[in-house]
This record gives structure tokens, C-alpha cells and sequence, in this order.
């Protein structure tokens, strides 16, 4: 029987990405990024978005095969997110991907991009097995998303909270514009953490009397902007000032999420624990999800904390989706009938 080698493709915000996968082995994975365009925005402009993505769609293909050595004559499937993300970001990828569909008579399977962040952790950068999974608690933490996720098995997911208003990622993003650090402002306000003091300023812990391991950024942000407004504090910060407010704003969103982490762990037990997003990449969020992990030992069967094995697999990209789509190569689906699905949340895949 044929490999089965699968060229996939993500455009739900404002990275256009392609990638050329075989089962969880990545061949290429290519990533045009549109950072410099939404910039001078302080965020992403979806018709901006939109257009960049038409610009970048067929150049981001020819990389991709190129960089895994293929052509198109080895493809033998494609790949599309249909949801959740930008609607008219999300109809440049799928528009695409049944053009090429029909040309090359492929069949395209329609992925969810929350599922692949979740499996990105499967990734593999040499040829592996497909593995089957069951019980695993996945932390995704994006720009656009940040929930708690039990992967039954692979395919069947529950969400068991997620946040009611912003994303850790974009909190910290707007919290940079705040700081005039730039977009987006999480690697940088990394950087400037490392060299701060994270008890600096006592943020507040949210959502610590409601039951549900819901998340809210909201009040981190309120709290930055009144701080900020503060009569007391110079204007503008003094450099150290500056990074003590990095440093205490990553400590403040990364103790919220370990915080319900923890919840979550004493009162339920799992095989493994993955993290996923672009907010994955940061270590001391890493280090303080082991720490949690190391603290409730016995809840979780394997305690190695699993992230994905390079950081352009936990910001948006194609490879996930090439992986996630390589567990759905049985399913049959008319290509035609893909539409974009803005809203689609992962427990109804
Ligand atoms: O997954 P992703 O590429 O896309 C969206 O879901 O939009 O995540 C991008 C987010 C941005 O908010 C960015 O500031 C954040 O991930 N990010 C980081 C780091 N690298 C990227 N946040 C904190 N520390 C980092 N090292």
C-alpha cells in the first residue's frame, strides 16, 4: 500500500501555513508570517489577514513540498482547518485546499485547530508510529485560546474549563500595548521577566471562589491599567520598574492557569499531561506546569510534562493539522461540502 503523505494547511489568524506530514513524522513545515503587516494594529486585522493569506497561499505550498522533497505527484491527501478562527482568514486556506483537491483528485480532510494544537505534542521530526492515547489532560495556552482538555481517546475530547474572556496570550499581547512593548508581546515580556522580580506587584488570583476550572485574564488586565495609572508609579517605568512589571504579570497569568491546574489534578487522575499553543514555548510556564505536576504525583500516571518538540510547533501551524488529519485518513468526507466553521468547538468534532 502506498504512504500516506499529507499536505495540510492553516490559515485561522494570521500565520498562512503549510506543511507536509506522513502519519506524526513532520517533512517540512513551512510558516509565512504576517506579524509585520497587523503590527501597526497592535493585533490581528482580520480583511489584512485575508488578503495576506491570497498573497501567501501558493508561494507557502511550493515551500512546503520543496522542504519536504516532494512533489505532488506523493501527495495523497490534503488537510484544512475549518474552524475555530478568523472567518474570512479561514475561507482563504479551505477555498484553496478544494482547488487543489480537485485538481490533483485528492480527498481533503477537515481538521479542527483546537484538536491540533492538542496532538502537535505527537509530533515526531523522524519516522515514528501512530500512537493511540487514552486519558491524557491537554493544557493549550494561545493567542486565541486557553482551556483545559481530557483527551479521552484521540477524536473524543472534553473541555473541562476554558476562559471566559481572553486568552492568556492575548491578555499578555495587550498588556504589552499598554507597555509600548510591541506585537506580539509575549516573547518579549518573557525576555524582560528573566530579569525582574515576579513578586513585585501583587496581582490577584482570579475565579478562586467559583467551583469550575474556568479561567479570566480580564481583571490582570483591569489591574495592569489601574497599577499603571497609579500615581506612585513613574511615568514612564524606569527600566527595572518595567521588568519587575513583566515579571510579575507572567507570574500573575501563569498562577491562574497552574492554579486550576492544580484543582483539576486533585480531583482527577490521567495517563499524561501535554501543553500546546503559542504560550507554550515559554519555559517558566513550562516550569511552573511541572511543579504543579511534581506536586500532585500521584495523579498522574506518566509526569513528564509532554510539549511539542520545536516552538514553531506550538504557535499556529500546519504540521498539527497534517497530524491530527493523519488519524482521520479512514474517515470519508465530500470535499465540497467543507465550509469554514468560526465557532467550532472541540468537543464537537
Ligand atoms: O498559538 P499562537 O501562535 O496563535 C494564536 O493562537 O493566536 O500564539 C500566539 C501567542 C501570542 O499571544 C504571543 O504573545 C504568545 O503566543 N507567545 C508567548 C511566547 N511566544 C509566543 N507568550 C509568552 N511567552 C512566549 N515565549
Amino acid at each position: 500500500m502506498k504512504k500516506s503523505i499529507l499536505l495540510a494547511i492553516d490559515t485561522s489568524c494570521d500565520d498562512t501555513a503549510v506543511a507536509v506530514t506522513s502519519g506524526t513524522t513532520v517533512l517540512s513545515n513551512v510558516i509565512a508570517s504576517q506579524t509585520d503587516l497587523h503590527r501597526q494594529y497592535g493585533g490581528v486585522f482580520p480583511t489584512v489577514a485575508k488578503q495576506a493569506h491570497k498573497e501567501n497561499i501558493q508561494p507557502t505550498v511550493t515551500a512546503a513540498l520543496r522542504r519536504a522533497g516532494t512533489t505532488w505527484d506523493d501527495i495523497t491527501a490534503l488537510a484544512v482547518t475549518q474552524g475555530p478562527g478568523l472567518a474570512p482568514a479561514l475561507e482563504v486556506g479551505i477555498t484553496a485546499a478544494k482547488a487543489y483537491a480537485s485538481e490533483h483528485n485528492l480527498p481533503l480532510i477537515p481538521i479542527n485547530h483546537l484538536e491540533g494544537h492538542v496532538l502537535s505534542v505527537l509530533a515526531k521530526p523522524k519516522p515514528s508510529k501512530l500512537l493511540e492515547v487514552a486519558n491524557a489532560l491537554s493544557i493549550i495556552v494561545s493567542g486565541g485560546n486557553t482551556l483545559f482538555v481530557r483527551v479521552e481517546k484521540i477524536g473524543k475530547y472534553t473541555v473541562l474549563g476554558q476562559t471566559l474572556d481572553d486568552a492568556a496570550g492575548e491578555c499578555l499581547d495587550k498588556i504589552g500595548r499598554m507597555l509600548n512593548l510591541g506585537y506580539p508581546a509575549g516573547p518579549v515580556i518573557e525576555q524582560f521577566a528573566k530579569l525582574g522580580n515576579p513578586k513585585a506587584i501583587p496581582f490577584p488570583l482570579p475565579l478562586t471562589t467559583t467551583k469550575t476550572y474556568d479561567l479570566s485574564f480580564s481583571g490582570i488586565k483591569t489591574y495592569t491599567r489601574n497599577v499603571l495609572e497609579d500615581k506612585t508609579v513613574s511615568n514612564p517605568l524606569t527600566k527595572q520598574e518595567l521588568y519587575d512589571f513583566c515579571a510579575s504579570i507572567q507570574f500573575a497569568v501563569f498562577r491562574h492557569i497552574t492554579y486550576k491546574l492544580n484543582k483539576i489534578l486533585q480531583n482527577m487522575t490521567f495517563s499524561q499531561i501535554w501543553l500546546g499553543g503559542g504560550v507554550a514555548a515559554n519555559t517558566t510556564l513550562r516550569r511552573m506546569i511541572r511543579e504543579t505536576i511534581r506536586a500532585n504525583g500521584d495523579k498522574v500516571h506518566n509526569p513528564k510534562l509532554a510539549v511539542p518538540y520545536s516552538k514553531k510547533l506550538c504557535m499556529d501551524n500546519a504540521a498539527m493539522i497534517g497530524v491530527a488529519a493523519s488519524y482521520k485518513l479512514k474517515h470519508k468526507t465530500d470535499n465540497e461540502t467543507i465550509e469554514r466553521r468560526p465557532r467550532w468547538e472541540v468537543e464537537k468534532i
